[in-house]
C-alpha cells in the first residue's frame, strides 16, 4: 500500500527519492509523486498515475532540484488514481507540500470547514486537507511566534500539532515548508515511518528495509511523534513528552536482499528462497536436550503458559491460512483449543474469551490496519498478545507484549510466499513447545524436532518440480476456473493454493476441504474446470481418493500434488506431482510449494505482472 520516501543532505534529493519509490514499489501503488526544495524556496512537484517508469521519464524531461525532498507512492482509497490524487498535495498558497500515509476520517467535516475559509480543493483526496490545515496553522502560528521565542524546530512541531490537532484517523505524514527550505518534518500516528541516519544526511522510509544499502542506523518514529530533520539535526518530540532523545536502533539488512538478484522477479526469488527461510525460522530454536522449541521473545514463563487453556490465531489473507494450519498442527501436538479469527472481524466482535486465552496476531508486514486493531481490541480487554511477524520493529511486533520472528528476510513479492512457509514453521514450533509443556511426550517431542531438520532439505527437493510445473501451466493456463481440494493439514493448502492463483493471475480459483465439495462446487466440475487436489497419506488416503475419482467421474480434469511413492494416485490423476515425504504434521509447508509455482507460471503465461497484481497491496494499512 502507500509508500512514503524522503532525503535531506548533501546529494540531489531525487536519486534517492527514485531508487526509494522504486523499493517501495512492491507494497502496490497506482500512482507516484516528488517533491524537492531548493535553498532559495522553490517548491517543485512532479506527478504522475502509473507506474514509476512514467515519473522517472517526467524527472528525465523535467528534473528535480535541491537536496531536500519527499516522495510517495500513492493506492487510492478516496479518488481515482489520477494525477491530481497522487501525492505529494499542496497546501494553502503552495506553501506546504505533503505526502500522507494513511487514511483521514473526519476529512468531509475538516473540508467543509476549509472550503468555508476560502481554502481552494486541487483533488478528491483526504490528504489536501492535512496540506491546508498546515497552510492555516503556518499563519496562525507565526502571530504567536513573534511574541515567543521558539527555534525553527520548534516552531515547525507546533505548526505540525496544531494543523494535526483537530484530525481523526491514522497517518504517517512527510512535509516540506517552503519558507524553511533545510527541514523535512515527519508525523505518524497509526502508519510506519523511520528515519535513517546518516553522515551528513537523514533519509525517511515507511519501510525501513528500503535503506538497506544507505544507513543501518535507524530511528523508528512511534504514534504521537512529530520530528524535524535537517541534513545533520534530529528534533523529536512527543505529544505528552515534549522533546526527546531519539534511540537510534540497527537495522540488519544488506542491500542485495531487497534485489531481485538473477531472478526475473520477487516473486520467484522468493518461492526458491524458501529452503533457506524455512530453515532461518527455526534456527537456533530447536532444544534436543529438552525435546521442545526455544522461543526466547514470548516473554512469559512458563508457568505463566501453562495456565493458558485457550488460544486465539488472528491475521488476514495468506496469515489467515498459516492461523488455520496452526489450529491443526497445535490442536493436534498440543491438545490445546485453538480458535482462528478473521482479524477485520475480530476487531468489532465481541466474542466471549476467557481470562486464559492467550492471542496471537500473525502477519508478514507487522502493519496491516485490521490485525493491529484486532491485536490493540485484545489488548484493551486485558488479554495477553503475542506477535508472529516477519518485519522487525513492526508496529504489531513493538505493540505485542511478546512474540516470535519469522527471520524470512524482506518479502517484497506481493503475493505472500516464503513468509508463508516461515509463518507454517513457527506455528509448528509453538505447537511442540505447547505439546510439551502439557501432554506431548519426549520421544514424541524428539521426532518432532528431527522432522522439522529435514524440512529445509525436502523443501529444497521439492523445488525440482519447478520444470514440470512450468509444463503443466502450459497446459492449463487458459482456464477461467480451478478448484483446490485437501483436507485435514492440506485444507490450508488448498485455500491458499487457490488464493495465490486468484491473487497473481486474476483466474477464478476456490479452496474447499475435499470431502465437502460434494456440497456445492461439485456443481462446478465440468471439462474445463481443473481440480488441484493435495493428496493425504494415512487412514485419510481413501478418503481422498474418493473425492477425486468423483470428480473423474464428471469428466473434471485433476491435477494431483502426491507423495512420491503414491502410484494408485499417479494412475488416475490426469496430472501427479510428486513431493518427498516429511511428517504428516509438516506435509503442507511441502506440498504448498508446488502450488505457489503452479501460481506463477500460469499467471506468467497470461502476461501477468506477479510482483504487483492489479489492485492489490502488500501492507494493507487501511481498515
Ligand atoms: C495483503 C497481501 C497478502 C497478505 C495480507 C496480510 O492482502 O496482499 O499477501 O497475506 O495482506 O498481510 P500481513 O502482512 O498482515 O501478513
Amino acid at each position: 500500500m502507500c509508500g512514503i520516501v524522503g532525503y535531506v543532505g548533501g546529494q540531489p534529493a531525487q536519486e534517492f527519492l527514485l531508487e526509494g519509490l522504486r523499493r517501495l514499489e512492491y507494497r502496490g501503488y497506482d500512482s507516484a509523486g516528488v517533491a524537492a526544495l531548493t535553498p532559495d524556496r522553490r517548491l517543485q512537484v512532479r506527478r504522475v498515475a502509473g507506474r514509476i517508469e512514467r515519473l522517472e521519464a517526467l524527472l528525465a524531461e523535467s528534473p528535480l532540484e535541491g537536496s531536500v525532498g519527499i516522495g510517495h507512492t500513492r493506492w487510492a482509497t478516496h479518488g481515482a488514481a489520477v494525477e491530481e490524487n497522487a501525492h505529494p498535495h499542496l497546501g494553502g498558497n503552495d506553501v506546504v507540500a505533503v505526502v500522507h500515509n494513511g487514511v483521514i476520517e473526519n476529512f468531509h467535516e475538516l473540508r467543509a470547514e476549509l472550503e468555508a475559509e476560502g481554502y481552494l480543493f486541487r483533488s478528491e483526496t483526504d490528504t489536501e486537507v492535512v496540506a491546508h490545515r498546515l497552510a492555516a496553522a503556518l499563519e496562525q502560528q507565526r502571530d504567536e511566534w513573534r511574541h515567543r521565542r521558539y527555534t525553527t524546530a520548534e516552531f515547525l512541531t507546533a505548526v505540525v500539532r496544531r494543523a494535526l490537532s483537530a484530525v481523526r484517523g491514522t497517518y504517517g505524514l512527510a512535509m516540506l515548508f517552503r519558507d524553511f527550505p533545510d527541514a523535512i518534518v515527519v508525523a505518524r500516528l497509526g502508519s510506519p515511518l523511520v528515519i535513517g541516519v546518516g553522515d551528513g544526511e537523514h533519509f525517511i522510509s515507511s519501510d525501513a528495509a528500503s535503506l538497506a544499502g544507505y544507513t543501518d542506523q535507524i530511528v523508528y518514529l512511534a504514534d504521537h511523534q512529530v520530528a524535524v530533520v535537517t541534513a545533520d539535526r534530529l528534533h523529536v518530540s512527543h505529544r505528552e513528552l515534549g522533546r526527546i532523545q531519539p534511540s537510534v536502533e540497527r537495522l540488519e539488512l544488506t542491500g542485495n536482499q531487497v534485489h531481485a538478484d538473477g531472478f526475473p522477479n520477487f516473486m520467484l526469488k522468493e518461492i526458491y528462497e524458501q529452503a533457506e527461510t524455512v530453515a532461518n525460522a527455526m534456527r537456533g530454536r530447536l532444544s534436543d536436550e529438552e525435546a521442545t522449541a526455544v522461543l526466547g521473545g514470548l516473554n512469559l514463563r512458563p508457568q505463566q503458559l501453562r495456565q493458558i487453556n485457550r488460544l486465539l490465531l488472528t491475521g488476514c489473507g495468506t496469515s489467515w491460512h498459516a492461523a488455520l494450519y496452526g489450529e491443526y498442527v497445535i490442536e493436534e501436538l498440543a491438545r490445546l483449543p485453538v480458535e482462528v479469527e478473521y482479524a477485520s472481524e475480530l476487531r468489532y466482535r465481541n466474542p466471549p474469551i476467557d481470562s486464559h486465552t492467550l492471542v496471537f496476531a500473525i502477519s508478514q508486514s507487522g502493519e496491516t490496519a485490521d490485525t493491529l486493531a484486532a491485536l490493540r481490541e485484545m489488548k484493551r480487554k486485558g488479554h495477553p498478545t503475542l506477535a508472529i511477524c516477519n518485519v522487525v520493529g513492526s508496529t504489531i511486533a513493538q505493540e505485542a507484549d511478546g512474540g516470535v520472528y519469522l527471520h524470512a528476510g524482506p518479502e517484497i513479492g506481493v503475493a505472500s510466499t516464503k513468509a508463508y512457509t516461515a509463518q507454517c514453521v513457527v506455528l509448528a514450533l509453538l505447537a511442540l513447545y505447547f505439546g510439551r509443556l502439557r501432554h506431548l511426550s519426549y520421544e514424541a517431542g524428539r521426532r518432532i524436532i528431527d522432522a522439522l531438520r529435514h524440512l529445509p532439505e525436502a523443501v529444497r527437493r521439492t523445488l525440482l518440480v519447478d520444470d514440470q510445473v512450468r509444463s503443466l501451466a502450459e497446459k492449463y493456463y487458459t482456464r477461467q476456473n480451478f478448484l483446490y481440494l485437501g483436507r485435514h493439514y492440506n485444507f490450508p493448502t488448498a485455500l491458499e493454493g487457490a488464493l495465490k492463483l486468484k491473487e497473481i493471475s486474476y483466474i477464478h480459483a476456490e479452496g474447499y476441504p475435499a470431502a465437502e465439495m460434494k456440497h456445492g462446487p461439485i456443481a462446478l466440475v465440468d471439462e474445463h474446470t481443473p481440480s488441484v487436489f493435495i493428496m493425504p497419506r494415512g487412514w485419510i488416503y481413501e478418503k481422498v481418493l474418493s473425492n477425486l475419482l468423483e470428480i473423474k467421474a464428471r469428466g473434471g480434469p485433476v491435477i494431483a500434488v502426491c507423495l512420491e511413492n503414491d502410484e494408485r494416485t499417479a494412475d488416475v490423476a490426469d496430472d501427479v506431482i510428486r513431493v518427498p515425504e516429511v511428517d504428516d504434521c509438516l506435509q503442507p509447508i511441502v506440498n504448498v510449494i508446488p502450488l505457489q509455482l503452479l501460481a506463477y507460471h500460469i499467471a506468467i503465461l497470461r502476461g501477468c505482472d506477479v510482483d504487483k497484481p492489479r489492485n492489490l497491496a502488500k501492507s494493507v494499512t487501511v481498515e
